[in-house]
């Protein structure tokens, strides 16, 4: 790969535009968008949720995305690098993001671990006599509830450090041959699986009951801030926003590259991914509470792990093809993780590489063989399913707040480069990004220092 013109450093790039936005998607379309979003949207009024969603998408999502793509490829680094070079006392801002992007990676690969396992489950339907005694009993071994100790599951292991291994080869072969050919692959044949499940959800008997229980609107919800809240925390958490992830990918293009019209792209792309992902997801749930003859309302394990790992193998024990809609369910879930998990280490790589001068291959060896030693002892343990809790609380909710916060406070209060950005975001583009751009990306900061606020207080 040569070096952009007029660059003396030897920076990878993206073979062109459309890696560039399938590997954003990549990022952004996670398990975020399957377990995460049904949930949210389920428990912070339903349809009515999609008002403040789309509001946080409009508002904060997509201008902040801008932001973070253009302090990227303006900048040219990793996060400490770029932060470093838009103000001299800025480098920590990034080492904050390369943190997050740590604590993440290592809880994101115990899910994607449960899933691989559930792959393999699900042609036998090992789980299907009773499926949450299976999750917390036979698979992850949790003694009595609230016990937690250090002794390891061997059923996690395994795929804990297969998935380890995926990712150290994938980051190993470098940005053009590993990451891009990962998501150039892998995210057409997600969006073929997905949308094959969401067909087959859709006929299921019951399945309009399921869509009608999301998408039923509470608007008495709206009055209620933590609804609001929740649905910024969602674009925020789906979009890899303020992690650093987007900054690193941007600085992969070259440099004459139009980035607001891919951020519409992916911004739109992952949102229509995630919205989809809810209407399969409910569907099969509505198909589950036909098979037992109750309202959507009155099942449990609507959200979170229980979603995916419990209700969802009971739901697929019980349906015509369960093994094969089973696999392709985990396979997805799989594939959707792994490329967000890519894209968290390969932030986390990118700043080491920049900061030492290593080479990506031996960065990439050494970030990936120290998060796997701590994610098999965090999460290849008992401990697991009580760390996630914890880990979604800190990192997710307020961690990813104070990175936006400090990422605006940084490049536009304290560095002053507003209009510099501002110009940089519209020059190779059709879109041009008018001042309403800067005033909106300020309006959002005070937003998220009250949700910061509430949410400090709240833990
Ligand atoms: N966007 C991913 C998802 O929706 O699952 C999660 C994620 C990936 C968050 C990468 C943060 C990140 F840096």
């Amino acid at each position: 790969e040569a070096a952009a013109p007029h660059t003396h450093e030897k920076r990878e790039h993206w073979s062109g535009q459309t890696a560039f936005i399938l590997a954003a998607i990549g990022s952004a379309v996670g398990l975020g968008n399957i377990w995460r979003f049904p949930g949210e949207a389920y428990d912070n009024g339903g349809g009515a949720f999609m008002i403040p969603y789309v509001v946080a998408l409009l508002t904060a999502g997509i201008p902040i995305l801008f932001l973070e793509n253009a302090i990227g490829h303006r900048f040219r680094g990793s996060s400490p690098l770029a932060m470093r070079r838009v103000h001299r006392r800025a480098e920590g801002v990034g080492w904050f993001h390369v943190a997050i992007c740590f604590v993440i990676g290592l809880y994101y690969t115990a899910v994607i671990a449960w899933a691989l396992s559930y792959f393999f489950f699900s042609f036998t339907l090992a789980y299907k006599d009773d499926p949450a005694g299976f999750f917390t009993g036979e698979y992850l071994q949790l003694g009595e509830a609230g016990t937690v100790s250090l002794s390891f599951v061997p059923h996690v292991l395994i795929p804990l450090a297969a998935i380890w291994i995926i990712t150290i080869v994938v980051l190993a072969l470098g940005l053009h041959n590993g990451v891009e050919r990962l998501n150039v692959i892998g995210i057409p044949l997600l969006v073929a699986t997905f949308g094959i499940l969401v067909v087959r959800a859709l006929t299921l008997p019951g399945a309009a009951d399921g869509i009608d229980a999301l998408f039923t609107p509470d608007f008495s919800a709206l009055t209620d801030p933590n609804v609001w809240i929740a649905a910024y925390g969602q674009i925020f958490f789906s979009l890899s926003l303020a992690y650093g992830v987007m900054l690193t990918y941007a600085s992969y293009r070259r440099r004459r590259s139009n980035i607001t019209s891919p951020g519409l792209v992916i911004a739109f792309g992952n949102s229509s991914f995630e919205v989809l992902a809810g209407i399969g997801v409910f569907a099969t749930v509505g198909f589950l509470a036909h098979q037992q003859d109750v309202p959507v309302a009155e099942l449990d394990g609507l959200a979170g792990p229980i979603l995916s790992f419990v209700t969802f193998p009971a739901v697929i024990a019980q349906m015509p093809g369960g093994p094969l809609f089973g696999a392709l369910f985990f396979g997805s879930l799989v594939v959707a993780g792994l490329t967000s998990l890519i894209s968290v280490m390969q932030t986390i790589s990118a700043a080491l590489q920049d900061k030492f001068g290593l080479h990506p291959r031996g960065s990439a060896v050494a970030v990936g063989v120290v998060s796997a030693v701590l994610s098999i002892i965090g999460f290849g343990t008992t401990t697991g399913l009580y760390l996630l809790d914890v880990v979604d609380q800190w990192s997710n909710q307020l961690g990813i707040v104070a990175g936006a916060i400090a990422m605006i406070a940084a490049a536009l209060w304290f560095g002053g480069r507003s209009r510099e950005l501002q110009r940089h975001l519209s020059a190779v583009s059709t879109l041009k990004l008018g001042t309403w751009w800067l005033v909106l990306v300020n309006a959002v900061s005070v937003l998220l220092i009250y949700m910061f606020a509430t949410k400090a207080v709240s833990l």
